[in-house]
C-alpha cells in the first residue's frame, strides 16, 4: 500500500495535534508535532537569553538546537527532546506560548525547522500538523485539511488541557494568547498561517472529537486509494 503525507494546519488551539495523533495511530503512520519543534527552539532562545533581533547570535543559537521525538514507554505519548533532554512540560509552559509566535516570525529559525520536517516527513506515512505544512513544508501534500473553531471554544479546550498537566491558567490569559498568536502567525512576512488552495476545510468547533478523526481517516483511505492505482 502506498503510503502518502498527511498535511493539517490551521489555528492555534483547534484540537490539530490531538486529531493528527489519533489519524495516525488509526492508519500505522508517523505523526509530526511542528509546533513543538517551533516551542521546543523557543525554549532555547528563552534559557540562552538570545537577543532575536541579533541575527548571527540567531544564526549561532540554531547550529545548537537539535530536536527529536520519542515515545513514552508508560503513556505512550511522543514527547519532544531538546539536545537530548526531554522537555515536553517545559515547551507547553504559557511562557514559552507567549514568545513562540516572535520566534517563529524570524526566516532563518523557519528555514533550519523546514528543512528538518521536510527531511522527517521524506518517506510519507507522517501526518504532520502546523501552520504551513501544506504551503511550504509540504506543497505536494496527498490531503491537506485546514482546521478551525470558534476561539472561545477552543479556549476552554486548550484551558481543560492545561489542568489537566497541572497548569492553573484563566480562560481571558489562554483566549489572549490564542487571538495573538492567531494574530501574528496570520500576518507575518515569512509563510504565514493561509489555507492551501486545495485544503479539505473542517470545523470543528461542534463537532465530536471521534467525528472529525474519522472524517480525516475517511479522506486519507479515499486518497491513498487514488494514489496506490495511479502508481
Ligand atoms: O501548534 P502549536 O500551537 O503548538 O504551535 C506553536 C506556535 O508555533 C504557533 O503559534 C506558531 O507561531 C508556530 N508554528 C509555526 N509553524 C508551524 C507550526 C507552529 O509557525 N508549522
Amino acid at each position: 500500500m502506498q503510503k502518502i503525507v498527511i498535511a493539517i494546519d490551521g489555528y492555534s488551539g483547534c484540537g490539530k495535534s490531538s486529531t493528527a495523533k489519533a489519524v495516525a495511530k488509526i492508519l500505522g503512520y508517523t505523526y509530526i508535532d511542528s509546533g513543538a519543534m517551533y516551542r521546543a527552539a523557543t525554549l532555547y532562545f528563552l534559557k540562552h537569553q538570545i537577543d532575536l533581533s541579533d541575527k548571527a547570535a540567531v544564526n549561532k543559537a540554531l547550529k545548537h538546537i537539535q530536536i527529536s521525538f520519542q515515545t513514552d514507554k508508560a503513556s505512550g505519548q511522543q514527547e519532544t527532546y531538546l539536545n537530548g533532554e526531554n522537555v515536553e512540560q517545559q515547551i507547553r509552559s504559557m511562557e514559552v506560548s507567549d514568545f513562540v509566535s516572535e520566534v517563529s516570525k524570524i526566516k532563518e529559525v523557519r528555514k533550519e525547522l523546514v528543512s528538518q520536517q521536510q527531511q522527517l516527513g521524506k518517506a510519507k506515512g507522517v501526518v504532520m500538523d502546523g501552520r504551513d505544512i501544506g504551503t511550504v513544508v509540504f506543497p505536494d501534500a496527498e490531503l491537506k485539511v485546514f482546521m478551525t473553531a470558534d476561539l472561545e471554544i477552543r479556549a476552554k479546550r486548550r484551558q481543560k488541557e492545561l489542568i489537566e498537566k497541572g497548569q492553573e491558567v484563566t480562560l481571558e490569559e489562554i483566549i489572549r494568547n490564542l487571538a495573538e498568536r492567531d494574530k501574528i502567525d496570520s500576518t507575518r512576512a515569512e509563510s504565514p498561517l493561509v489555507r492551501a488552495e486545495d485544503a479539505v476545510d473542517v470545523d470543528t468547533s461542534y463537532l465530536d472529537f471521534d467525528d472529525q478523526v474519522k472524517k480525516i481517516v475517511e479522506l486519507a483511505n479515499e486518497r491513498i486509494g487514488l494514489y496506490s492505482k495511479a502508481y
